[in-house]
């Protein structure tokens, strides 16, 4: 008998495979089929400020035009008032009395005190843990790296100190050394580290010179970033390693699983393949460790990290150098020259 289960920051999951935030965990006749294909939990997709700044605006402009036209309506009605964040709240109770699976909430703020005031409000949600996720750009050239990265460790910890759920942090790949910052957020507390969200980058229209703007989802090869960064993380930090970006297929889980990784999130694929995929997924991983004589994910979780792995190399520079000065030795294909 197979046994897939993991804990994801301490919360019991029946799987690794963790669908991770996005449209489709926005709506719930989504989520269900997820919950129905396997999924191990669920990240819903954020609560972004500024959609709550936005709906606060609105709400100033619906309430100065109200007042307007009756000023008496509004002092006799002082209950209305907006419901910013509460939707989404609301929505979010929804989800965690219809599932079985954990649910796992996501927030995206710019403000300190905006992270810890919704975070404090997601987890009365009844969510079973909270997922930081610090998508940010910066166009400031007078913030330097380390203010940027003191910002997030103080966030993180303000964020811990109002909330007892566990807390994950989603991470971009754009740190100069991305495992000095895992480790400074693994001694800060942090549950889990996602590896890693993915940007979406602008582009142009050259024949119209307008912008063009694309929802572009992951290319399956683009896995292998996480798969480095789970590899070099591996068993020196104790916070869990969630493995994100390009991972269609159970074979890549097993992958990630092999380099460290204790869950993975998807979301590209169930755009792609449809919810019902992760049955699939989890029916590789499944067939992959019989073939293997594995019972349990420990029986090879992180076998092929940095620190298990015979050929060490692969996860640093020496593996660049290599494939540079030799690429003949690596080519899959025949090149014309
Ligand atoms: C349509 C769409 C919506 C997304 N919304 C969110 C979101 O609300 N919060 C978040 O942290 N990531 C969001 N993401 C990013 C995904 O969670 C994920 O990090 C990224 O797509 C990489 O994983 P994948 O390769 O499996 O797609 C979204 C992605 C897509 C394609």
């Amino acid at each position: 008998m197979l046994d897939l289960s993991t804990k994801y920051m301490g919360i019991p999951l029946k799987n690794p495979i963790i669908a991770g935030a996005s449209k489709l965990t926005g709506n719930l006749d989504a989520i269900k089929k997820i919950e129905a294909a396997g999924a191990g939990a669920i990240v819903v997709k954020s609560l972004f400020e500024e959609e709550i700044q936005f709906e606060r605006l609105r709400l100033e402009e619906d309430l100065d035009r109200y007042a307007e036209r009756n000023p008496e309506m509004v002092s006799l009605f002082p209950g209305f008032e907006h419901a910013g964040p509460k939707e989404h709240l609301l929505w979010l109770k929804k989800v965690t009395d219809s599932v079985s699976i954990p649910v796992i909430a996501s927030l995206n703020a710019v403000y300190p005190e905006t992270w810890v005031e919704y975070a404090g409000l997601l987890e009365e949600a009844g969510v079973q843990g909270l997922e930081l996720n610090f998508y940010s750009i910066h166009g400031d050239m007078e913030k330097d790296a380390a203010s940027i990265e003191q910002g997030q460790i103080d966030i993180l910890t303000a964020v811990k100190e109002v909330v007892s759920i566990p807390v994950s942090v989603k991470l971009s790949m754009f740190y100069s050394n991305p495992i000095h910052f895992i480790s400074r957020l693994d001694k800060a507390g942090v549950g889990a580290v996602v590896l890693f969200n993915r940007f979406f980058q602008p582009d142009i229209d050259i024949a119209e010179e307008k912008n063009q703007f694309f929802l572009n989802l992951s290319n399956p090869e683009d896995y292998r970033l996480p798969l480095r960064f789970a590899g070099l993380l591996h068993d020196r930090i104790s916070c869990c390693i969630s493995c994100n970006t390009g991972i269609f297929e159970g074979e890549d889980v097993v992958k990630m699983l092999l380099a460290g990784a204790c869950t993975v999130q998807v979301v590209s694929t169930l755009f792609k393949n449809g919810a019902g995929h992760i049955g699939k997924m989890l029916q590789s991983l499944g067939n992959w460790m019989e073939s293997k004589g594995y019972s349990a994910l420990k029986d090879f979780k992180g076998a092929m990290s940095e620190k298990h792995n015979p050929e060490p190399w692969v996860y640093t520079r020496a593996q660049y150098v290599s494939l540079l000065l030799n690429p003949e030795k690596y080519m899959t294909w025949q090149h014309q020259v």
